[in-house]
């Protein structure tokens, strides 16, 4: 798939199942998505893959500090995809890169990431919501005090197979301005 084509047709698919991929094809993926724009070579982010067990255990953790009557479906929501990606955003102490720099970074590669996921047939949505609150999922992901939870991929492959649709383009030349002198 082209890179015009992949940004096209990409859309963030809300209901998942299996396959998602494996540790080595996310290893193989995250390489190229690594290539991103990175002012420094600074990497500030790493990932937490959860699956199986491991997503029950950190879902299981997000329930108990929900209301009572939330707790399934909290439970329910953070277990829908095969695969959790949990990215977190470590920023290096580097005075020539301030932290709103790494932060961009951090974002280019989760987009690139759902760019490759897509282009090899998978699908991906970002979702933020609790988890990014949550100090009980924190401690169990073992998140460091000047780490940033930027919430997780949800990966897996779209439950409803569908062909690419291109999607309409809004028209956005109202974004774009020039030095009027
Ligand atoms: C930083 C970030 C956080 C997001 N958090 C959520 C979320 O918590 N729940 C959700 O359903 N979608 C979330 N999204 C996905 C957007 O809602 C989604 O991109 C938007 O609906 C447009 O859909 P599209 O990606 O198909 O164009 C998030 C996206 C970004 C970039």
């Amino acid at each position: 798939m082209d890179v015009t084509t992949a940004i096209l047709t990409r859309r963030s698919i809300h209901s998942l199942s299996g396959p998602a991929p494996s540790d080595q094809e996310f290893a193989y993926l995250l390489k190229g998505a690594a290539a991103a724009p990175d002012h420094g070579r600074l990497r500030p982010w790493r990932w937490i893959l959860l699956r199986n067990a491991d997503l029950e255990a950190v879902g299981a953790r997000l329930a108990a500090e929900a209301e009572p009557e939330e707790r399934d479906l909290v439970m329910k929501k953070f277990m829908r995809a095969p695969l959790k990606a949990v990215l977190v955003f470590s920023p290096k102490a580097k005075p020539r890169v301030p932290e709103w720099e790494q932060l961009a970074s951090a974002s280019n590669v989760a987009y690139g990431l759902m760019l490759l996921l897509h282009a090899r047939g998978f699908g991906s949505i970002w979702r933020t919501g609790r988890l990014c609150q949550s100090p009980g999922s924190r401690s169990l992901l073992g998140v460091e005090l000047d780490e940033q939870l930027l919430g997780s991929l949800d990966i897996g492959t779209p439950a409803v197979p569908a062909e690419p649709v291109r999607r309409s383009l809004e028209d956005v030349t109202d974004r774009m301005h020039f030095l009027r002198r």
